[in-house]
């Protein structure tokens, strides 16, 4: 839960919040998916937050609807490469003040000034983010106007401490965090969290590792618990009875208590519960997430491979669902009934699928097989989970509607 905050009303409330999908490919990138990534708009603001950031991030960014410009924090889920290929030149865009990140200023040392006043743009990840970053801009000697900063997310086998690189820091990188695990002692799975990685008036996001062949995390974004739609006529006959003043209403709204002169007390309005979206990164078991996930409006969930008899024409005939399941298990992965059991455990309202094998192309519906294979995919999720499940295609947009 994060830390409420009087002033909660005082800075633009979220409107719209949205997913924009930029790359849903696994390891190979085909003709119709790129490498992962994923953009979360936040409305109202506007901030967008990236998920991972697979090669070709930076031109999937400029065909879409997402501002370069906006672009405040990235978040990796682990360091295998067609999650984060991408960074180097996403930061050189963002960071060279061509991406739009000040805009309207034509003279270069005018707009240098300007970038170096911006905030630095913020990348979590698991260990190794830090120094994969910083060796790849020194290496390539880019030039940065705009700062960034790396907080790691540490594993406890992880050194608690330090850069995990005898490279010195980038000219434009601040020193950033290393967090350690929060552990629960109720938590059956053994596994700690972090709790509350970025906290501000509006959201707040968690962490948990999920299992995959390497060291990976699952993010959790959390939309501030919200104030119930206040009902005037609760307090204004008694607001004017004690020729109290109208401002009152704002104090209530913001769901603090006000006592009147003749000793009546008005309670402040109630919260309700923010949306919740559980973005998790390549997985074959993400059970570690489940006390931070439970409940979420959207999962986005990884189906790697899934066993699809008659409908995919390379499927190897000997294959069983087992087999299928076990096999991609064993490779770190998940297959669509995987992600929808998961789904259903948590009780999310929605899921969308991401991260799928070449073999499963994510054209638009006017091609027969891609559609097909994409229709039983859902299927078998669905299936499992019993809710809606949406498999996704580059460049998809789905919006994360206040529902409670
Ligand atoms: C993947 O990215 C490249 C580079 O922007 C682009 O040419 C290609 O069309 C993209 N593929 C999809 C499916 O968006
Ligand atoms: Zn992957
Ligand atoms: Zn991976």
């Amino acid at each position: 839960m994060p830390p409420t905050r009087t002033n909660a009303m005082s800075t633009i409330a979220l409107q719209n919040i949205s997913i924009t999908f930029l790359g849903t490919a696994s390891a190979q990138p085909s003709s119709s998916r790129n490498h992962s990534a994923l953009a979360l708009t936040l409305g109202g603001r506007g901030d967008v937050w990236l998920f991972d950031c697979g090669e070709a991030t930076q031109h999937q960014v400029q065909k879409s609807d997402v501002k370069m410009g906006k672009i405040k924090k990235v978040f990796i889920t682990h360091t295998h490469g067609d999650h984060m290929f991408g960074i180097g030149p996403l930061l050189a865009g963002c960071l060279n003040g061509m991406g739009g990140t000040v805009e309207g200023i034509e003279d270069k040392r005018l707009r240098a000034e300007a970038i170096q006043e911006l905030d630095p743009i913020e990348i979590y990840g698991p260990i190794g983010t830090r120094a994969y970053i910083r060796s790849v801009l020194l290496y390539t000697h880019t030039r940065l106007e705009g700062r960034y900063v790396v907080h790691e997310l540490r594993f406890p086998k992880d050194p608690p401490h330090g850069d995990f690189t005898s490279l010195p820091p980038h000219r434009c990188e601040l020193e950033g965090r290393n967090i350690l695990q929060n552990f629960d002692p109720q938590s059956s799975s053994g596994h700690g969290v972090w709790n509350d990685i970025h906290v501000d008036d509006l959201v707040s996001v968690s962490a948990a590792p999920i299992l995959h062949s390497v060291a990976c995390v699952g993010y959790v974004v959390n939309e501030a618990p919200l104030p119930e739609k206040m009902n005037p006529s609760d307090y204004v006959p008694h607001i004017k009875r004690n020729k109290a003043p109208m401002s009152h209403l704002q104090t209530l709204q913001r769901g603090e208590d006000i006592t009147l002169e003749d000793g009546t007390v008005l309670k402040g309005v109630g919260k309700r519960p923010g949306r919740k979206i559980a973005i998790l990164g390549d997985t074959y078991d993400p059970s570690p997430i489940i006390p931070l996930s439970q409940g979420a409006d959207l999962l986005v969930h990884e189906a790697t491979n899934a066993y699809l008899p008659g409908v995919d024409p390379h499927a190897h005939e000997e294959d069983t669902e087992e087999g299928v399941e076990k096999r991609t298990k064993s490779r770190g992965h998940s297959t669509p009934q995987m992600a929808g059991r998961f789904a259903k455990l948590i009780r999310a309202r929605r899921l969308a699928l991401n991260h799928f094998s070449a073999r499963y192309k994510g054209d638009d519906d006017t091609n027969e097989e891609s559609k097909s294979i994409m229709g039983a995919i859902r299927e078998l999720a669905e299936k499992e989970f019993g809710g809606e499940v949406v498999c996704a295609r580059d460049l998809m947009t789905i919006n994360v509607p206040r529902v409670k």
